[in-house]
């Protein structure tokens, strides 16, 4: 994928992201890493068209990503799932194929029980997500994310809110979608999974990308930030 980041500043109250510029090409699964209140999940925002940079623009795959054509070609997945709660999995699915793009029931079920399946979900579709566990939920979000077909997957902190043997089971997961042809973008503190999956890292400290490289960057870092950050989270 290529990501184009140029001269993005983003305020709250204060300036979180500092003029902030960056180009990549070449590389499909990339990481953001940092401490927290880093700036990574405004950046993943911004990158993803959810929200407006105070200055600046952003191309992904030389699309600006504020064309409201973009974010047809992108899934989001937040720390928490965002299943509808009265609504099957299979349904969480067929309704956003059916509604927002106009794919006909048949074809729309055939569809979420194809991704459900990708994703080892084949015996949950008929269930609600309150009745299945916190990864099968989140796997069933990152089944109904790829069930549009996006070239590009965010992924904020996808297992924040789940135990080990869950966070196992869904970067496990993702890690078997490799070989489906998309682009990820990803935050997360799960370092072994940035090893596993990456190929390319970020890491951001105070609102700026302060070092990035391939994951051997990860056993040499140079800055003292990164430094600090590899000996707090290993
Ligand atoms: N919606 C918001 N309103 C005000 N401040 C925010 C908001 N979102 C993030 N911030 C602030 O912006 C900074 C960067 O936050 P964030 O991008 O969430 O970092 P990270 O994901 O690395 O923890 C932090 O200081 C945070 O408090
Ligand atoms: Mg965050």
């Amino acid at each position: 994928m290529k990501i184009d980041i140029r001269n993005v500043t983003h305020n709250y109250d204060v300036e979180v992201l500092h003029d902030l510029t960056f180009k990549l090409d070449g590389y499909t699964s990339v990481a953001i890493i940092g401490i927290s209140g880093s700036g990574k999940s405004t950046l993943l925002r911004l990158m993803s068209g959810l929200e407006t940079p105070t200055n600046g623009d952003i191309y992904i795959d030389d699309q600006h990503v504020l064309e409201p054509d973009y974010k047809k070609h992108i899934g989001f997945i937040f720390q928490h799932h965002n299943l509808f709660p009265h609504l099957s999995l299979e349904e969480n699915i067929t309704l956003v194929l059916e509604k927002t793009r106009g794919i006909d029931p048949v074809k729309a079920k055939e569809t979420a029980h194809k991704y459900l399946s990708l994703l080892h979900l084949e015996d949950q579709v008929y269930k609600k997500p309150k009745n299945v566990s916190g990864g099968q939920a989140q796997r069933a979000s990152i089944a109904r994310a790829l069930s549009v077909n996006p070239s590009t997957i965010f992924m904020d902190e996808p297992t924040a809110s789940l135990d080990p043997i869950l966070t196992f089971e869904v970067l496990s997961a993702v890690q078997e979608l490799r070989g489906l042809g998309k682009n990820f973008v990803f935050v997360t503190h799960v370092l072994s999974f940035v090893r596993d999956f990456a190929d390319y890292v970020i890491f951001m400290h105070d609102g700026k990308i302060t070092e990035h490289g391939t994951p051997e960057i990860l056993d040499h870092p140079k800055n003292q930030a990164f430094k600090d950050f590899m000996m707090k989270v290993k």
